[in-house]
């Protein structure tokens, strides 16, 4: 009985390892993500819309060691002045974990 828990226990843990070691966010999850938060509203992958275009924010930010953590933030609380007058207000919808999905997947369209 124990050896049936510790077994059923150890794959679990094997099983939640693996999760974490997953290097990318799958795309179509993460696309999936990005419409259900109201991110295209504003943005689309190749035009610019209301807001810069996903492909020109990769270009941007490309080799940057801290875009992700610097673009989530300001996909959470908003802010102006990086690619021209318009602002984008702030997304309290999206959590931090959400907004770093995002963003990643945001910064693989170079
Ligand atoms: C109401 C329109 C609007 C919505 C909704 C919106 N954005 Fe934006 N976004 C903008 C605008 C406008 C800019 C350019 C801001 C600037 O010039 O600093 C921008 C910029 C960005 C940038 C680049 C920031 C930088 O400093 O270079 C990222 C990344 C981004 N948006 C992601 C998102 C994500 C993810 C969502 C959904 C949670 C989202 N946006 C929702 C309008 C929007």
């Amino acid at each position: 009985m124990h050896n049936a828990t510790d077994r059923a226990l150890t794959g679990l843990g094997l099983a939640a390892a693996l999760l974490l070691a997953l290097p990318a966010v799958p795309a179509v999850a993460s696309a999936d993500l990005a419409a259900k938060k109201m991110c295209m509203g504003c943005h689309r992958v190749d035009e610019r819309r209301n807001g810069p275009s996903f492909r020109d924010i990769a270009r941007r930010y490309a080799g940057q060691p801290d875009a992700v953590a610097t673009l989530s933030r300001k996909v959470i609380t908003g802010g102006h002045g990086a690619w021209g007058r318009v602002p984008m207000p702030a997304n309290p919808q999206v959590s931090e974990a959400e907004a770093r999905q995002i963003v990643q997947w945001i910064l693989t369209h170079r």
